[in-house]
């Protein structure tokens, strides 16, 4: 197999980083489960020393996904905190980092409870709008930390323009591209310098394994990236690699259900009486609908919606059938759950309610389902 220099990207999900096994010609890279490689003498190994430093599974994965991603190389930890964790190694005492304000919640714990603890600065501000990203900046501001579409409220950062700030005031700008993947979203494309996901979600996509990835393009990222990762040593493991490269192959497809399974339950909740508001970057009622069909190949498989008060957030969650009360998304069956008390508990109520995230709001990650099972079962819970 001898990929194409100008395959699509469906192919590259396949193939990228992926050669047969010369040992046996297997087409599966296969799981190194090892610790160590034996040497052939002092000084004479081939290309691996020890499994936290390298290992083959992990590489091909790593290859596997700068490839998806266009950057110029990515690396694989063990959970998406992981490499955010490992991103902020770029920073120094005194940096300042300006900050989507409805970032992930655990994003804001790690910002907020760790690292200022290291004297890094954190500003967040609704990045939706790039006249907050100037405003807040500072000559120390060495790093602009966007997620979009955010969680839960699904609000959308313009990446390019926010790349073209980056640039003007010499910050690197990171994107979270959790929410969207990058079969919906490419952000290196837009102007961004790192772009990090939580592979626990779409890119492993089937609820199987906890991991994250940074994707890097300067060449002082690529040596320090390695370098941390190593130093570290927060590294994925080799059948978490091997996982989440089964999961890449399948990121296309899959992703394109989403999308369609998002889109019908947006719809059937916007037209239902009980539902007060439905936030999904699909609907022409999202106020940056244009944007998300400028930035991204689809809308996805995340939506929010309002039902007006907590007990009926909590009898809608607690009567789903079909649907899972859970934690996380990205994967193949749907979840649903209550942010406010569960994924988004470590953000203080007073900044819950600054972002719109109210405790009358239920979060759907839409699974690969037949999209009629799925509103066949909110229909009923809402009944
Ligand atoms: C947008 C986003 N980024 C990062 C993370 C953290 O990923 P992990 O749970 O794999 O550590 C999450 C987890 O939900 C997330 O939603």
């Amino acid at each position: 197999m001898k990929l194409p220099p100008d395959a699509r990207f469906s192919t590259i999900c396949i193939h990228a980083g992926q050669v047969p096994d010369p040992g046996t010609g297997a087409i599966i890279t296969p799981i190194f489960q090892t610790s160590t490689y034996v040497q052939e003498e002092l000084g004479k190994h081939k290309g691996y020393e020890y499994a936290r430093t390298q290992n083959p599974t992990r590489s091909a994965l790593e290859a596997n996904i700068a490839a998806i991603g266009k950057g110029a190389a990515a690396y694989a930890f063990a959970s998406g905190m992981a490499a955010i964790d490992a991103i902020t190694t770029l920073l120094e005492a005194g940096d300042h980092v300006v900050v989507t304000d409805n970032t992930y919640g655990g994003t804001f714990r790690l910002f907020d409870k760790v690292l200022r603890k290291y004297k890094l600065e954190f500003t967040y501000v609704d990045t939706s709008r790039p006249e907050l990203i100037e405003q807040a900046l500072r000559p120390s501001t060495k790093m602009l930390f966007v997620e979009t579409p955010t969680n839960p409220v699904l609000r959308l950062t313009d990446i390019a323009a926010t790349a073209a700030i980056a640039r003007r005031h010499g910050a690197r700008l990171v994107v979270d591209n959790t929410f969207a993947s990058p079969a919906l979203q490419r952000p290196i494309e837009l102007g961004a310098d790192i772009v990090t996901h939580s592979t626990t979600k779409y890119l492993n996509g089937h609820s199987d394994s906890v991991g994250g990835v940074v994707i890097v393009t300067r060449d002082e990222d690529v040596e320090w990236m390695k370098f941390i990762q190593n130093s570290a040593g927060a590294i994925l493991s080799p059948f978490d690699s091997w996982l989440v490269l089964r999961g890449t192959k399948t990121l296309t497809v899959r992703m394109a259900q989403h999308n369609t399974n998002g889109m019908a339950l947006a719809e059937f909740l916007a037209a239902h009486p009980k539902v007060k508001q439905v936030i999904y970057p699909g609907l022409a009622s999202h106020p940056q609908h244009a944007l998300a069909r400028k930035q991204m190949r689809g809308f996805g498989g995340m939506l929010s919606f309002d039902v007006g008060s907590f007990e009926a957030a909590r009898d809608v969650c607690n009567r789903v059938k079909l649907m899972s009360l859970a934690e996380s998304l990205g994967g193949v069956e749907t979840l649903i759950c209550h942010p406010a008390s569960m994924t988004h508990a470590s953000v203080p109520p007073e900044r819950r309610q600054a972002i719109g995230l109210t405790d009358s709001m239920v979060r759907i990650s839409a699974g690969i389902e037949d999209p009629a099972d799925l509103i066949d079962d909110l229909k009923q819970a809402l009944a």
